[in-house]
Formats: C-alpha cells, structure tokens, sequence
C-alpha cells in the first residue's frame, strides 16, 4: 500500500488485515480489518499517531509507507498512542526501536499499560485533556475520551485543518478499497454501514455512555476528517459516522429500532417447530425480523442484530437441565455488552425434564428484560401452543409498533 495523502502534512500509513483470524480473538472478520496510522508532518516536527499490531504483514506495510514519506529509522519526533489496546499498539517495541529518539506520548493512564505490556519507560510522557503540542504549522490537541474504548482512550485532533484522529471511536470492521467514505459505490457504502453496527456491536456497545459523552465533547470542534483506526476516513460527510455512533449509543437505552431480533436453536427439531408461528405472530403487525440460529450463527453477527432491535425472542430448548450451551454463550456475550430492557419473549421444548427457564430467568433480571412469558412444552408442541405463541408474539409486536 501506499500512504493515503489527506491534506498537505497529514497521511493514513495503513494496512489491511485478512479474514483468517479472530479480531480480539471473539470476534469474525470474515472481510478483514483495517489498521490505521497517521503520519502528520509540521515544519519543525514529525508525528505518528497510532501503530500497529505485527499482524498478517501489517508491520512492514506502514514502514514501507513510512520511508516512501521520508520518515526512515530516526525520523520521527512523537508516537502518540490514543489507545493501548495492542491491535494499536501490539508493534510498539519494533517501532520505538526504529525511533528511538521519538518521544512517546499518551494520557495518565496510558502509562503503566506502555510498562506492563512492553516494558517501555524511556522517552514517555503523558499528556493532559485540552493540551497542545506545536509542530511547526501543524497544532496537535489532546481530547481525553475515556473508555472509547479503553479507560486511557484519547483522540487527537490537527487544530489547522480540523481532522480528528478518533482511533477505536468511529471505527468499522472489513476492508476497503479507497481510503475515504466518498470514494466508495452504493454497495461498499451499505457493506460500511453493516460492518459499522456490527463492530460498534461488539466492540463498543458496553461503553456506549462514554460514547455519547466522548460525541458531547467534541460538539464544539470543527471536524472536517474524522479518521478512525478501522475503516475508511471520512472527509466527504464525517458528520454521518458521528452521527451514526450518537444513533448506535443511544440503542442503549432506547428507543431502538422497531424491529425483534429471533435468536433460537433446536436439538432434534422440537423448538424449530414453534419458530414459524413466532414469526408469523410478529409480522402480522408489519414488524420485520431477524432470525438468527445458535450456534450456526456466531454470536458477533446475533449482536449486531439484537443491539439495534427494540424486541428479543430466545427459542431455546432444555440441555441436561439446564440452558442449550450455545445459547447460554449468546446470552452471556448479549449480557456482557449491555444488551438490556428489550422486550422479550422465549418459547423451547424439553425432553424427560425441564430446567432451562430457570437459568433463563437469570438473564432476564441480568439484562432487565420486559419479559412477556414463555411457551414451554415437554416434546413437540401443540395446536394450542402454537395459536399462544402467535397471540404472545403478535401482542408484543403490537407494542414495539406503538413505541
Ligand atoms: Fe482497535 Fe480497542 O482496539
């Protein structure tokens, strides 16, 4: 790859991870990644914001786009780190031996993870919330933005040309061929749009109040760039991201789309046989639906869809006495990432003994569901739990239409 010029001093260096691996080792990337890093060069001063992880070639990717900038070994005054997660930071000992006169900078607490993670402690200074650094006609300022996605999490932003170096915040999975959002078609376009709700699904969602604090902060910025560490930069409309990520964070605590999210599984077809009337309850009142199968379906794509969705419906039968395993792994990654009072039903089937509600009931206390009941049945289900699980299906749907 070459370096992406933004404006005049200010480049992406970025690289393109592929789709064999686990991002953060949870999640599928079955598109890829994208890491980027920034370069901006002041009269005086030369700075790079963000690195790298060692990860599918990424690491000789940015220093080949480093040297074509002229910013061979030695030639670099500043790493900034906005955030230490080691997707951004995994290169750090390889990159600071290649600098090794580049001041290290990042927030407070930023700097003990610098130590525990890669023993660093020469040339490292932290930076506090509002302040500036001069690099000869480029003014670098330092926003503390806590939890966005870590608790030592800042951006950076150029004051001379109002682009906004935001790391995780405004980030997507999957690669794409330009660098910026107005170069892509109607199809990368909507492919952007889905691989945004699912990453901020799984990355973000649980700090989804930082989020919305961290978009207050910056209210009274100019922003003419927003340039994530994943994704494309956004030049053409870097409003729409930021005003995607307000949509997103506010699915915390509704309202949310009106649509219901059907998680199920089944063992040997009995819960199946309940799922057509579930769907048919919910569609009759022009509510559209998700219907995602555990464990075909990987938790990641199940909370993509659930997080945007204003209802929940988990079909699910009774294993060993307890939850079907699977289940109990999406409902434990839905817990986890604050997936809460959703209106929700669950309908399953159990063999030689029930045992599933039980556990069930825990999530729904966890996750302060507004649990409208359950259509439970030994075997396979009846006429009569078919026309209940309609009828439950069809009054819920009538409420999120109300909404
Ligand atoms: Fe892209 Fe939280 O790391």
């Amino acid at each position: 790859m070459k370096p992406d010029y933004i404006t005049d001093g200010v480049y992406r260096v970025a690289a393109k991870v592929g789709s064999r691996d686990l991002f953060e080792g949870i999640w599928p990337i079955p598109d890829g990644v994208m890491l980027n890093s920034y370069v901006v060069m002041g009269e005086n001063k030369r700075a790079l914001i963000d690195l790298v992880k060692d990860w599918d070639g990424a690491l000789w990717t940015v220093f080949e786009q480093l040297d074509s900038l002229g910013l061979g070994p030695g030639g670099l005054d500043y790493i900034i780190i906005n955030h230490m997660e080691p997707d951004h930071t995994g290169a750090m000992g390889q990159i600071v031996s290649r600098y090794p006169d580049a001041q290290i900078l990042a927030s407070e607490k930023a700097l003990p993870l610098i130590k525990s993670f890669y023993k660093i402690e020469k040339n490292v200074r932290a930076v506090k919330d509002g302040e500036t650094l001069a690099l000869g006609g480029k003014t670098l300022k330092f926003f503390m933005t806590p939890n966005i996605h870590w608790p030592e999490t800042m951006m950076t932003y150029v004051e001379e040309d109002g682009v906004l170096f935001s790391c995780d915040g405004f980030g997507s999975f999957g690669r794409y061929e330009g660098c910026f959002d107005d170069e892509l078609g109607a199809n990368e376009k909507a492919h952007l749009k889905s691989e945004t709700e699912r990453y901020y699904a799984n990355i973000v969602s649980s700090f989804s109040a930082f989020v919305q604090r961290g978009i207050a902060k910056l209210a009274g910025t100019d922003i003419n760039v927003v340039a994530p560490s994943h994704g494309v930069v956004w030049r053409g409309n870097p409003k729409e991201i930021i005003e995607h990520y307000a949509r997103l964070a506010s699915y915390m605590q509704g309202p949310r789309e009106k649509e219901v999210a059907i998680v199920w599984s089944s063992m040997y077809g009995n819960t199946e046989a309940l799922l057509q009337s579930i769907v048919d309850g919910i569609r009759s009142e022009g509510i559209d639906v998700h219907i995602l199968q555990v464990p075909q379906t990987h938790a990641s794509f199940v909370l993509e869809k659930v997080w945007r969705s204003e209802g929940l419906i988990i079909g699910m039968p009774t294993y060993e006495y307890k939850m079907f395993p699977p289940m109990y792994h999406v409902l434990d990654i839905l817990e986890r990432s604050h997936v809460q009072g959703r209106k929700a039903l669950r309908f399953g089937s159990f063999g030689w003994s029930g045992g599933a509600q039980k556990q069930f009931d825990v999530f729904v206390e966890a996750m302060k569901l507004d649990y409208k009941g359950c259509i439970e049945y030994q075997g396979s289900p009846t006429d009569e739990d078919k026309k209940k699980a309609f009828e439950l299906a069809k009054a819920m749907a009538r409420e999120i239409k109300e909404l």
